[in-house]
């Protein structure tokens, strides 16, 4: 069987592959909006909108027992359920006077003994929170906090637990009930240490990729995130056994902003936020997601924070959604008029809980203030309150809370569960994708002499990325990992049980001549706006990855490019250069998944077929650039499959 890499040509049959490959390709281009823009710009019209339903979460016995609640609660308890502290800036015994609705951990703050504190620390942490809450004095039951933490591929930010790819890798995968079972694992290390919120998923549809939240999406196919989203909720919420609910993030429209600028303005017509960016939460919101994020980003120059339209016309109104729709990290203070620690514009435009981690107290007595001078009306607070305490009736929190809290003592032993870390490694195989293999050298008979460079051959963190023990997840070590296999690691064990012998070696020096080089690199972690670039170039020329490949192979050794990275990028230098080359995302902390699929058996064999397809189209260059080669949505060789290529002529029709 040939296996032939990517040509450059065009060929007559692609016109056919591509009309079956590209559905979301096939739309129009988003429309702009206008210079200068209307006086109704960034105002939706929710009945042009879709419908959804808020699937379970209104039942009638419940409403009543959380209005017989609410006629007792004071109207600081009130005020404090909508506001929700981050641990860095809180302490338990602070809820003894601030009756807040919830505590979260952010991507940096992490309990006393840092980013690395065992899971016991974390474990204690989230339960003096817990029972400190239930220790108010009050005229009814206490009400038990919602513990938020995020959650972008695990519970990543606790040492030990299972770190599964990021969403882009998921999104190559093809398989909703991989995505769903990692819902379940996910939602049960959560619960593990003491959590019932986990702030996942994202359902953005990244249009410009040099965005870098671009990992943290599913795809550019608006009716692939709309399944997706769907299973990864039911995972979370229904699966999992466990009291934990999902966030549907970053409400709307975060994935269209012009220069894939983080956080900025997303220019687009109402019916592109209608056939695109809004089809995942329907999908969750239908699988009945329980919380949903604002966005940080805003549209047709109105951020989303202050956008009554969208979060009470269209959000709650069309898409029927019954659940809470909390900000995101101080995001109401980039309304105007708005600080951190005051701002009635984002509760009247529909926010039930502020995301205030720092400014929690001053808000809190602004709030207060605002809703007695009637700047924020009764009404709007009650609203609000009654969907935060929905949330924790659906989590079964308001039924015999103490005893309740008390018996769900965090336990960790499913953190890190074996069964997690096996899906975990089934996803890092499933969300492989093969560019290309010249000349049949994948996949390697383990009998071989592999050598196995690259700055990220035996690099766990940057297998990672970021969301990763700490925000950017930039400093992480392979010890920091308590479970988990590098690259190298997995590989090393695949060939030493064939006879070969697998040799690390970062900078590509040998001691016995290889019979063939495996080259990992790649983007080095970042999260956020930290992540956007201003080119998708990925540098090839200054990067030391490009003369390791270009050595090896004067060498006449066959070379295995493996590029870990949060989104396609530039890279028709690299692939020229390698015989194989494999898309690998950032497939977390189970790196034995690609030797799996790259070392076959004795016979020569695969033990495993490449499956995954490309969630985002690959273009190696500029679209006019004929010389570079461009991979469509949804392509990915195979092993018995010769490639298919589409030249970068024919990207310019698209
Ligand atoms: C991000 C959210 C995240 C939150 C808490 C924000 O900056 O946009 O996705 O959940 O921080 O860490
Ligand atoms: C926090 C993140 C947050 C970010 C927002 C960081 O300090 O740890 O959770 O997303 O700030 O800018």
């Amino acid at each position: 069987m040939r296996r032939a890499g990517p040509g450059r040509r065009a060929r007559a049959a692609h016109g056919l592959l591509l009309c079956c490959l590209l559905p979301a390709l096939a739309e129009p281009a988003p429309a702009r909006a206008p210079a200068t823009p209307a006086a109704s710009a960034g105002t939706a019209h929710p009945a042009l909108w879709p419908y959804a339903h808020s699937t379970g979460l209104i039942d009638a016995a419940s409403e009543r027992r959380i209005g017989a609640l609410m006629a007792r609660m004071s109207l600081e308890e009130k005020v404090g359920q909508v506001i929700q502290a981050d641990i860095d800036s809180i302490k338990p015994a602070d809820l003894r006077r601030y009756p807040l609705g919830s505590i979260m951990v952010g991507g940096d703050p992490a309990p006393s003994g840092g980013m690395r504190a065992p899971p016991e620390v974390w474990a204690a942490m989230t339960r003096a929170f817990r029972r400190t809450a239930l220790e108010r004095r009050t005229s009814h039951a206490p009400i038990p906090l919602l513990m938020a933490i995020d959650a972008a591929h695990g519970i990543a930010h606790v040492r030990g637990a299972t770190v599964f790819p990021q969403q882009i890798g998921l999104g190559a995968a093809r398989d909703p009930e991989l995505i769903r079972g990692i819902g379940a694992a996910t939602a049960q290390e959560a619960a593990a240490v003491g959590f019932n919120w986990a702030l996942t998923p994202t359902l953005a549809i990244p249009q410009d990729l040099r965005w870098g939240r671009t990992y943290e999406s599913w795809s550019e196919d608006p009716a692939l995130v709309r399944e997706y989203a769907g299973e990864m909720v039911r995972g979370l919420q229904q699966d999992a056994g466990v009291p934990v609910a999902a966030t549907a993030k970053h409400f709307l429209g975060d994935g269209a902003t012009t220069g894939g600028r983080d956080q900025g303005d997303a220019p687009v017509s109402e019916q592109q936020l209608i056939r695109t960016h809004v089809q995942g939460y329907i999908g969750a919101i239908d699988a009945g997601v329980m919380t949903v994020m604002v966005s940080y980003s805003s549209w047709q120059g109105v951020k989303l924070h202050g956008n009554r339209s969208l979060l009470t016309g269209v959000l709650k109104g069309r898409l029927g959604f019954e659940g809470l729709v909390v900000g995101d990290w101080n995001g109401h203070n980039q309304l105007d008029g708005c600080r951190s620690d005051s701002c009635p514009q984002a509760m009247n435009a529909g926010l039930d809980m502020f995301m205030a981690p720092d400014s929690w107290q001053g808000l809190f007595q602004h709030t207060l203030l605002q809703v007695r001078a009637g700047d924020i009306p009764m009404s709007r607070l009650d609203e609000a309150v009654r969907r935060v305490l929905r949330v924790k009736s659906r989590l079964g929190l308001l039924q015999g809370a103490r005893a309740r809290a008390l018996s769900e003592d965090p336990s960790l032993d499913r953190l890190g569960d074996p069964q997690h870390r096996a899906l975990a490694r089934r996803a890092v195989r499933e969300s492989l994708v093969l560019l290309k293999n010249e000349a049949a050298v994948l996949p390697i008979a383990p009998s071989a002499h592999v050598l196995i460079t690259g700055a990220g051959a035996d690099d766990i963190g940057q297998q990672c990325g970021g969301w990763t023990l700490s925000w950017q997840g930039a400093s992480n070590h392979n010890a920091d990992f308590p479970h988990g296999d590098s690259i190298y690691a997995g590989i090393a064990a695949a060939v030493a049980s064939g006879g070969g012998v697998a040799e690390l070696s970062v900078d590509g020096r040998y001691a016995g001549r290889p019979d063939v080089a495996i080259v990992v690199y790649g983007e080095s972690p970042y999260a956020e706006s930290l992540g956007d670039r201003s080119t998708l170039e990925y540098q090839g020329g200054a990067d030391a990855a490009l003369g390791l490949l270009t050595r090896l192979r004067q060498a006449g050794i066959p070379v295995v490019s493996v590029f870990l990275s949060g989104r396609p990028l530039q890279v028709q230098p690299e692939i020229d250069a390698s015989d194989a080359f494999v898309a690998a995302w950032l497939p977390g902390t189970e790196g034995a998944g690609i030797a799996d699929v790259l070392i076959g058996d004795a016979a020569g064999r695969p033990r495993y077929d490449f499956s995954g397809k490309l969630p985002f189209a690959w273009r190696n260059g500029a679209a006019a650039d004929a010389t570079s080669s461009f991979f469509p949505f949804g392509y990915g060789l195979h092993y018995p499959q010769a490639a298919q290529v589409i030249a970068g002529t024919d990207a310019a029709s698209f």
